[in-house]
């Protein structure tokens, strides 16, 4: 145990998804989230909401009075938008609220974090993540999901891992070594792209 790690340090695990973020702490805390973040968008929504911003399931539920967002997709902090990079923010801060962390003398506990990131994450979006977590992580570890997961199953040597998400489809071979590049893929087709297909627009259905 290291010198900072006392029993103040809480240890998290993050996966941000594309349509579910999950926590898991040290102190035994697990949630999982809808990863929609929205903010009332007037004064009327102010007055009903009474609240700075909305996460998770509340934010679905009161759509139509907010700027809703959902912040990911296929997997990755949706590029070139400060709203969207201030809604993974917020998921990121509310999944460790969640985790009920200790908040002493106004000296909260150390925050160590780890993070998933898909398998093919590129290194521009994996820097975005990491300034995303500015603030809200003391410490911020980035690790390949389907590697997570290998490696909490103790599935290192002849495994398959496959992760099929709502923004992508994740495969990684596993042959006794941390996962290269050349043994993962992510394909962009997951659940959201079904759930597209499936969506007839109401102009074709008249002629079925
Ligand atoms: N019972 C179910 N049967 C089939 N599909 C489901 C079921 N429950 C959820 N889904 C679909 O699974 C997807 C969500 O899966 P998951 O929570 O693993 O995704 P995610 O981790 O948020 O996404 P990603 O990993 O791509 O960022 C959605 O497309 C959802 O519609
Ligand atoms: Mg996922």
């Amino acid at each position: 145990m290291s010198m900072e790690e006392t029993n103040d340090t809480l240890c998290v695990g993050i996966d941000l998804g594309t349509s579910r973020s999950s926590i898991s702490a040290s102190n035994g805390e697990r949630h999982v989230i809808d990863s929609y973040v929205g903010w009332p968008l007037d004064m009327v929504a102010r007055k009903l909401i009474q609240k700075p911003i909305l996460v998770g399931r509340e934010a679905l539920d009161s759509r139509s009075m907010l700027d809703l967002r959902r912040p990911m997709e296929r997997g990755l902090i949706k590029d070139g938008s400060k709203k969207d990079e201030e809604a993974v923010q917020e998921i990121l801060r509310h999944l460790i609220t969640q985790t009920g962390l200790k908040q002493k003398n106004k000296t909260r506990s150390k925050v160590r974090a780890v993070v998933g990131v898909p398998a093919e994450a590129f290194r521009n979006s994996k820097q975005r993540l990491r300034s995303a977590m500015e603030g809200v992580a003391d410490s911020v570890m980035l690790v390949s999901e389907p590697f997570a997961v290998a490696y909490g199953l103790e599935a290192l040597l002849h495994a398959l891992i496959i992760d099929i998400g709502a923004g992508t489809a994740d495969f990684c071979v596993m042959q006794g070594r941390y996962p290269t590049e050349e043994d993962q893929r992510t394909l962009p087709n997951a659940g959201d792209s079904i759930d597209e297909q499936l969506l007839i627009p109401k102009r074709k259905l008249r002629f079925i």
